[in-house]
């Protein structure tokens, strides 16, 4: 007889092939990926090379952003998740964290009415308890304004760290265990899952990040347990549909085993061009 959570969780979790076709009966075509995540890197490169100052670089960054989330839109994708601010972003020059929160404020306010329109759900994942106010109260109107929305998903990673999201998960569930809500032995994946910043979310399926960087940076890392990681050559503002588009077909190409042995192609996909 398996171990009681053992059990739960084989009753409960479906495999990760089953899951997948349950998603994309909502989203998707044969051979996209349901969810996306993106670590938008080198904008700061992107402006040095330029001879600019490194706020022009998360400027024209907005720009990328704005021309992914429309991109997302038109290839089906279910979520999209973007990386704007790291925990360690905090270690920047004060000057640099005040520009970022200014493109937020600027992004919300800007972009939001089209984001509505759009069909667009934004989610916004991280730490708010050291947020400026008027930047907690953007985050939550941007929640608000959209949550009757279903067409993508797009998940604002802000002031987030993975690490952090998964001592935060631990300890609510020592909290749980503590006041006789759950068992200690009741602790597997799905339970600890369930209270990360993105319980609910089905997990990432490809990861791409740009400016040749090949490492994750505290993004994701329990959920990104078997995505696809595509690391691009450019700096993100340089990042738009067609390359997108090219990071997909990369995905397309790529065989899937979730730990097993038979291998399954993720498709062929076709995109407009
Ligand atoms: C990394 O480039 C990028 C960031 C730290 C922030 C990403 C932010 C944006 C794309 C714009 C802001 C958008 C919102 C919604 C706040 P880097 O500065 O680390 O570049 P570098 O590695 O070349 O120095």
């Amino acid at each position: 007889m398996l171990p009681k959570s053992a059990n739960a969780r084989k009753m409960t979790a479906p495999s990760p092939p089953a899951e997948e076709n349950a998603r994309k009966a909502q989203w998707g075509a044969p051979g996209l990926p349901i969810h996306v995540g993106i670590i938008m890197d080198g904008n700061g490169r992107w402006a040095a090379g330029r001879g600019l100052p490194r706020a022009a670089g998360h400027r024209r960054g907005v720009q990328a952003l704005r021309e992914t989330v429309r991109a997302a839109i038109e290839f089906g994708l279910g979520y999209l998740t973007v990386y704007s601010f790291s925990q360690e972003n905090w270690n920047r020059p004060v000057e640099e964290i005040a520009d970022l929160m200014g493109l937020l404020r600027r992004f919300i306010r800007n972009d939001l009415d089209e984001l509505v329109k759009a069909g667009v759900k934004v989610k916004v994942i991280g730490v708010r308890d050291n947020l400026q106010p008027d930047i907690r109260a953007l985050l939550e109107e941007a929640e608000e304004r959209t949550q009757g929305n279903s067409r993508l998903n797009l998940i604002v990673a802000f002031n987030y760290g993975s690490r952090q999201e998964i001592a935060a998960a631990a300890r609510i569930l020592a909290q749980e265990a503590a006041a006789g809500l759950i068992k200690p032995a009741d602790i597997d994946e799905i339970l600890l899952a369930g209270r990360l910043d993105t319980g609910g979310i089905p997990d990432p399926d490809l990861i791409i990040r740009t400016s040749g960087e090949q490492r994750l940076s505290n993004f994701m890392l329990w959920q990104a347990a078997y995505a696809e990681l595509v690391f691009l050559p450019l700096h993100w503002p340089d990042f738009d549909r067609d390359a997108f588009s090219a990071a997909l077909k990369e995905f397309a190409a790529r065989e899937r085993r979730f730990g097993g042995v038979t291998g399954r192609r993720c498709g062929e996909i076709v995109l407009a061009k």
